[in-house]
């Protein structure tokens, strides 16, 4: 400013061209330096924000555009950015890719600050998702028996999450679905599968998986998961499968939640003026509140054009699988690959009772209301009001 006030412009003018020149080569510069910071999605995609990325309102034209991109490196996140499903899925079956190593970062962690956290080395070294190559074998098959062993037993919560449902949709006034009906469906639903009560809040158990997870939030789910052991052991289940229903606990609950809640903010925004009872013909699909994956690259590789350093962050998006054109497709978004997700027909099977019994209530819905609870890995809702007329 001061430059043009003194009329000192001529005298910087030659200076002024050559920033000017600068700027303007910018994209020139980049694509000089390689494909690592050249997005072939365009600019458009490497501009975006990863991190609001899962609740930005024009997400879905966001990944429609994104299709068939190349992934593309954020050097603020200083990560590997993946939205193409096809390319998710196949860097998700990719052995080059593995789980980070959280016992070496708590044990860290706990030289740091010479502390001892015992019940989240306890849980991380039992969760599957935390681990690797014939470790993860030996956490993910009893997972797995159990959870099909469940599916035979999904009648004993069937009828109470009826009730709580219909119920919730009786009542006068306002509805704060996220708390009065989502959260309460969700805790039924973990408190039968475990025999223990569950009622911790949204996003506690997971900050585990949270890069951005404070010290002080860790040693509070030092805590959390504490008071769950406690409870596991207290409830007279076979010897040894705490660990695993613990497990279970942290990777399924804010997974239902978050994907429950993201799927009846959309039946809800789609039936707004019109009765419940009266539902479209095609049945609002389930919807993944499970924004993201990551790994880390165990060793230099090219993918899709793109070199991969060693030990590098790559972060895989499943919002993109909403938009493929089969059902089978859509079921991306359960993962693929050695950790694909064990609760899948846990989801699927809640997810059409609810349907079905929100599809008896004789309310018509005026307006929708919500706001996201703030988060990297889910989108979950602090609050969901349903007005009804
Ligand atoms: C609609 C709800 C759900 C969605 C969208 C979902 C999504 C996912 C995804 C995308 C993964 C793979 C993550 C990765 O590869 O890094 C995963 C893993 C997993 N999910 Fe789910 N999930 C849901 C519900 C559940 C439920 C209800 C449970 C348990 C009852 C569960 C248990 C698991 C387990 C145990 C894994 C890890 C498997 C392994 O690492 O071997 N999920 N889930």
């Amino acid at each position: 400013m001061a430059i043009w006030r003194r009329g000192g412009v001529h005298k910087w003018r030659p200076a002024l061209i050559l920033a000017a020149d600068f700027w303007l080569s910018v994209p020139l510069w980049l694509r000089l330096m390689g494909r690592r910071l050249r997005p072939p999605g365009g600019y458009v995609v490497a501009a975006l924000n990863p991190l609001s990325l899962p609740t930005n309102p024009d997400r879905a034209a966001i990944f429609a555009r994104a299709r068939s991109s190349a992934p593309f490196f954020d050097p603020r996140l200083r990560l590997w950015v993946v939205l193409d499903p096809d390319a998710v899925t196949q860097l998700l079956q990719d052995d080059r890719l593995v789980m980070p190593d959280v016992d070496a970062a708590l044990a860290a962690l706990e030289g740091r600050y010479g502390i001892k956290l015992p019940h989240l080395r306890w849980v991380t070294s039992q969760l599957p998702l935390l681990s690797n190559g014939e470790h993860h074998r030996r956490v993910r098959q009893p997972m797995a028996k159990f959870l099909s062993s469940e599916k035979k037993h999904a009648e004993s919560w069937r009828g109470g999450v009826a009730d709580l449902i219909a119920s919730a949709l009786a009542k006068p006034g306002r509805l704060e679905a996220f708390r009065q009906l989502l959260l309460p469906v969700v805790n039924a639903v973990f408190e039968n599968v475990t025999r223990v009560a569950v009622a911790f809040e949204p996003l506690t158990l997971t900050k585990i998986f949270d890069h951005y997870a404070s010290f002080k939030q860790l040693v509070d789910l030092e805590g959390h998961v504490a008071v769950l052991r406690a409870k596991l052991a207290a409830s007279g289940i076979p010897a040894g499968s705490e660990g695993m229903l613990a497990s279970l606990v942290m990777l399924g609950r804010d997974s239902l939640l978050s994907s429950i809640s993201e799927s009846f903010l959309n039946l809800v925004t789609i039936c707004r003026g019109r009765r419940l009872d009266d539902p479209p013909e095609d049945p609002p699909r389930l919807l993944s509140g499970v924004a993201i994956a990551e790994r880390i690259t165990r060793t230099p590789f090219s993918f899709g054009g793109i070199s991969f350093r060693e030990g590098e962050r790559v972060r895989l998006y499943f919002q993109g699988f909403h938009l493929l054109g089969s059902e089978t497709e859509r079921l991306g978004a359960f993962g693929s690959g050695p950790h694909s997700c064990l609760g899948r027909s846990l989801a699927l099977e809640l997810w059409s009772l609810m349907v079905a019994e929100i599809a008896k209530a004789p309310r018509l819905i005026e307006a929708v209301g919500f706001e996201y609870d703030r988060g990297v890995i889910f989108t979950m809702p602090m609050y969901i009001h349903v007005d009804f007329a």
